[in-house]
């Protein structure tokens, strides 16, 4: 799958945000070396620290089915440009890989870039393998 098609499932999933403090939707679109997508949106929560990010929903929705091994994930937001994901979730997706590919953009403005987990957005990250 390219990287446009797996941006569009992301906008595509932005739709089912639940986010009415924020007003901040966010969609992601998490492809499995297997080959299967799992989208997730941002889910807020009154008592705010509730709150899950579009990235984490759908890592845990695919880790909770037995998926383990990740090629890339897309992510899209109410705002038209790049949104890039939070520390939090960047820990999270390192977890199943740090050479996973991370795409950004907007399919109508024809934005669509890549970067390297471990290179361009968590680097020298802390691992199980640290202790
Ligand atoms: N959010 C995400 O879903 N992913 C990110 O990478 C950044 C932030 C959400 C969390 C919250 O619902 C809203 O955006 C504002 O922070």
């Amino acid at each position: 799958m390219d990287n446009l098609e797996l941006l569009k499932m992301a906008e595509e999933a932005k739709e089912y945000a639940h986010a009415p403090y924020s007003k901040f939707k966010v969609g992601a679109a998490l492809l499995t070396t297997s080959g299967k997508v799992y989208t997730g949106c941002n889910i807020e929560c009154a008592s705010f620290g509730g709150t899950n990010c579009a990235e984490r929903t759908a890592v845990f929705k695919a880790v909770s089915e037995g998926e383990r091994s990740f090629e890339k994930i897309a992510v899209a937001s109410s705002n038209e440009e790049e949104t890039f994901p939070c520390g939090i979730c960047r820990q999270v997706m390192a977890e199943f890989g740090k050479d996973l590919i991370v795409v950004l953009g907007d399919t109508k403005k024809g934005i669509v870039r890549e970067y390297v987990l471990s290179k361009d957005l968590l680097p020298h990250s802390f691992t199980g393998e640290d202790f």
